[in-house]
């Protein structure tokens, strides 16, 4: 492994010190106090243009965007300072709301455990000890209850009981109690107590010393005798014919920046940016445990506070090389995350592979390149891989695990959106909907996107014998033209190209986005999550690169009315061809759980690829060397 110690690219996420000297001199600076809390601390990007005139010798002041709340007033204010203490800007976002911090989730829990009443509606469920309960703070994804709907921050907790130090607490839901808090003022405002359901008793196992897991494999080692293909420049990465920038958000979790192949002799650019900007999960069962349950992982939580530190051989394997990660705590302190990125090589199988009619065999294997975290919001795990192939394509897999959450009903009763798991423990279905903002730059920034189609004319002139089938390509030219679904049946696929750039052919050069295993939302649009999230009705959309439009749902979805982000963004329907594009692809799984999910779900996958289409003459994959002198 080569790794060089460089001085900070202008992309590079803001180190521990780096945010340490952010938070001090914003203290300073603004005169902050312990009722500003610091909800979002991250690299303040510079443009586009600055990234791409950037020389190695340059000079950069580093940036921190940050977002505060300032619980006195109810208020956030974004503001951008440099790491040296200059500051930039600082206002107020009207009626803007902060996302949950974990200090105030902290202190709602310890208000709700203390709450007479909780303890009282315990009590009458069978538990005495409210030390057994795990509460969780949800932000209200529905209905406001109408008397408490004021404005106010509020978050409402289920409850799960633990009933023995180490048990898998997701196995016992206490129904039909929980505490509404007020954020701010840490105040438990109401207490809904509703129906009592016996709590469901069969344990659901999973760690080793409690299940004795005994299957086991021989030993699988990865060896690289001779290490690593990729070198590290601080974040940039080398491998292959790849290079591209590791990036990490308090918000988004893992970041992909400034992505480039080396075709022949020439550089040639494919991404500026690529990250997962939303992940929301509407939940399908009205029953009172679930039905507010839709939660903004990305915008109320900030994903990338939950990144986990990997271990290896354990959530990596072969030769890995990390990096590590740093967020701000709300209260101003930095909290470290050692092995946040995980990187490495996979086999991938074969590549390519003919046999002539001489019988002469030429074969590839092929290789990937993988770049990963992985995230734990309370029951569930989401892990986020970004894959880049020796044929030039990317790819993008979100791995879901964990535990499905769990609600408690009558055994055996009509309760038509859930999966009863064990008697009266019930798993709701639910949707994981993604959506990734790729902002893609192929050759350079001016592209239009086209959406491409197969069809059959009907039998006659142009279907002489009914199997002719032609391709149809539609340009977009607006952006409400490119609010599209998939649609399998006509194979279609989005293509982006830059017609200012022709290949071999005289085409323009494009690479083109391929729906993978998806869903479409079920919830209403009409409903509190449908106005949310509404950018899930549509499994593309293309706009304007605007460096302001991160968020699909927004920059502040908590109590958020609706119609925020891209619907409102794409009301202005501007012009998108030829021009810097961004395309919003969403993406998911409708998860209707299974027994077999229980306890801790195996991985689901979603995704998509990214592939070359005209980009290059022919495929790149025919220069990879053969792997050993018997394969050709
Ligand atoms: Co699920």
């Amino acid at each position: 492994m080569t790794s060089k110690n460089v001085s900070p690219h202008p992309l590079d996420p803001l180190n521990a010190h780096e945010l340490k000297e952010v938070v001090k001199h914003a203290r300073y600076l603004w005169k902050l106090d312990h009722r500003h809390l610091f909800a979002m601390v991250q690299l303040h990007e510079p443009s586009k243009e600055v990234i791409n005139n950037w020389k190695n010798s340059d000079q950069i002041e580093r940036a921190a965007k940050i977002t505060l709340w300032n619980s006195a007033t109810s208020t956030v204010i974004e503001a951008v300072i440099t790491v040296e203490g200059k500051a930039i800007s600082f206002k107020e976002i009207p009626g803007a709301k902060s996302p949950i911090l974990s200090t105030e989730s902290e202190k709602a829990i310890k208000a709700a455990k203390a709450d007479k009443r909780i303890i009282a509606a315990l009590k009458d469920r069978g538990i005495e000890d409210p030390n057994q309960v795990h509460m969780e703070t949800w932000p209200i994804g529905a209905q406001i209850p109408k008397d408490l709907d004021d404005g106010r921050r509020l978050i409402w907790t289920p409850m799960w009981q633990r009933p023995t130090e180490f048990a898998n607490l997701y196995a016992h839901p206490i129904n039909g109690l929980h505490a509404i808090v007020d954020l701010d003022s840490g105040e438990v405002v109401f207490v809904e107590n509703t129906e009592i359901i016996p709590i469901p008793q069969t344990p659901g196992p999973y760690r080793e010393n409690q299940t004795g897991a005994n299957i086991k494999l021989k030993d699988l080692a990865i060896v690289q005798s001779e290490g690593p293909s990729f070198s590290l420049e601080g974040w940039k990465v080398n491998w292959e014919r790849w290079n591209l920038r590791v990036g990490f958000c308090q918000r988004e979790g893992l970041v992909i920046h400034d992505v480039k192949f080396k075709d022949q002799d020439k550089e040639r650019k494919i991404a500026h940016r690529l990250s997962i900007a939303e992940l929301v999960i509407p939940y399908g069962d009205p029953s009172q445990g679930a039905y507010r349950k839709n939660a903004f992982d990305t915008g109320e939580f900030g994903l990338g506070n939950y990144t986990n530190s990997l271990t290896l051989g354990c959530d990596c394997l072969g030769e890995i090389v990390y990096l590590d990660a740093a967020v701000t705590t709300p209260d101003g302190l930095i909290k470290e995350i050692p092995n946040a990125i995980c990187m490495h090589e996979e086999d991938n199988g074969i590549l390519w592979k003919h046999v002539d009619a001489d019988g002469h065999t030429e074969v590839r294997r092929g290789r990937r390149f993988v770049v990963s975290s992985i995230v734990t919001v309370n029951n569930y795990e989401y892990g986020y891989f970004w894959y880049f192939y020796q044929d030039g394509t990317i790819e993008f897999e979100a791995k879901l695990t964990g535990i499905v959450l769990t609600v408690a009903d009558a055994i055996g009763k009509d309760h038509p959106s859930a999966t009863e798991l064990e008697p009266g423990l019930w798993a709701p279905y639910h949707q994981h909907i993604l959506c990734a903002r790729l902002d893609l730059d192929i050759d350079g920034e001016k592209n239009s996107v086209l959406e491409v189609e197969s069809f059959a004319y009907p039998q006659g002139e142009k279907n002489p014998y009914g199997g002719a089938y032609e391709t149809r390509e539609t340009l977009f030219t607006k952006e409400k033209e490119s609010q599209r679904l998939i649609d399998p049946f006509s194979g279609r696929y989005w293509k982006i190209v830059n017609e200012q750039v022709k290949n071999h052919m005289d085409h323009p050069v494009g690479y083109k986005l391929i729906p993978g295993h998806t869903t479409f939302p079920l919830a209403l649009p009409e409903s509190t999550i449908g106005k949310k999230a509404a950018f899930m009705y549509k499994h593309l959309w293309v706009t304007k690169n605007n460096d302001l439009e991160k968020y699909p749902a927004g920059d502040y979805p908590f109590q958020h009315p609706g119609g925020a982000g891209l619907p409102e963004w794409t009301k202005a329907n501007r012009n998108i061809e030829n021009e810097d594009v961004v395309l919003w692809y969403v993406f998911g799984t409708n998860h209707i759980p299974r027994s077999e999910d229980w306890p801790v779900m195996p991985v689901e996958r979603t995704g998509f690829h990214l592939k070359p289409s005209g980009f290059f003459a022919r495929s790149p994959g025919i220069d990879v060397a053969p792997s050993k002198p018997s394969c050709h």
